[in-house]
């Protein structure tokens, strides 16, 4: 069984566009649950464009799946995360100006720092997952910082312009799922994935165990309901379609 993270993020976005009360990330997350989701997913960023702090900790007291909180691995973000305690942190890279998360974790790059903060995660029982593009130096860099779980990067996948380059980061990201369920570690994937291009790269990565998808499922939400929306992703991840 392959396993969907729906990112409810995105009911927060339309909150805070108005500053209203509704909708509710938290409400989302179980609405999600009941269509199928097997974990939610939530990013905490330290500009709080859309969760909230209050959100979290409303997340982890409601739901009944694994709650994994993206975050950036900043030490203001550490100390909310341990103080709350998900079941999974996705270690990202965040920068104020961009629209949503763009490119993998440098995890080769910050080795020091990520291992301490991959510590201090463990060390509360939170596993670890690096957000990561599908490059085998940064896989080798994830093991060497203290964890076997990575989130392999689908955005240049779902954004490529053209056959011929969709093909080329399709190859990326099947020789690195290869690589790293080689070594024997846990492997997600996920950003930019839809109801159109998911499948593909379903069956091109059987080794990945777990999807985190949310914008789209958020969109499509809009005309069918999230319960829905939902359903028909799991269906598009286990083949049903
Ligand atoms: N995985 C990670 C690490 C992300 O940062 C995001 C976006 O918040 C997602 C998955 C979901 O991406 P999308 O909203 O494009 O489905």
């Amino acid at each position: 069984m392959v396993l969907l993270g729906v990112n409810v993020d995105h009911v927060a976005t339309i909150r805070q566009a108005r500053g209203t009360s509704y909708p509710d990330p938290v409400e989302a997350a179980i609405c999600s649950i009941r269509g199928g989701a097997d974990q939610i997913t939530i990013h905490l960023r330290e500009d709080r464009r859309h969760i909230q702090d209050s959100d979290f900790e409303r997340m982890k007291s409601s739901i009944q799946v694994p709650l994994n909180l993206e975050m950036a691995a900043s030490e203001e973000i550490l100390k909310i995360a341990l103080n709350t305690l998900p079941d999974t942190a996705t270690l990202v890279p965040e920068k104020r100006e961009e629209l949503t998360t763009e490119g993998g974790l440098d995890v080769n790059s910050s080795r020091d720092h990520l291992k301490e903060i991959v510590s201090r995660l463990t060390g509360a029982g939170i596993t670890v997952s690096m957000f990561i593009d599908p490059d085998i130096e940064q896989i080798d860099a994830t093991l060497a910082v203290g964890t076997n779980t990575i989130e392999l990067h689908t955005g240049r996948y779902c954004d490529a312009l053209d056959d011929i380059s969709a093909s080329r980061e399709l190859e990326r990201l099947m020789v690195a799922t290869r690589y790293a369920a080689k070594a024997g570690m846990r492997v997600c994937a996920g950003h930019g994935l839809n109801y159109e291009n998911t499948s593909r790269v379903v069956e091109a990565l059987p080794a990945v165990v777990e999807y985190n998808i949310g914008h789209s499922i958020i969109a499509r939400s809009i005309r069918v309901g999230i319960e829905r929306a939902v359903h028909e992703m799991k269906n598009i991840l286990e083949g049903r379609v």
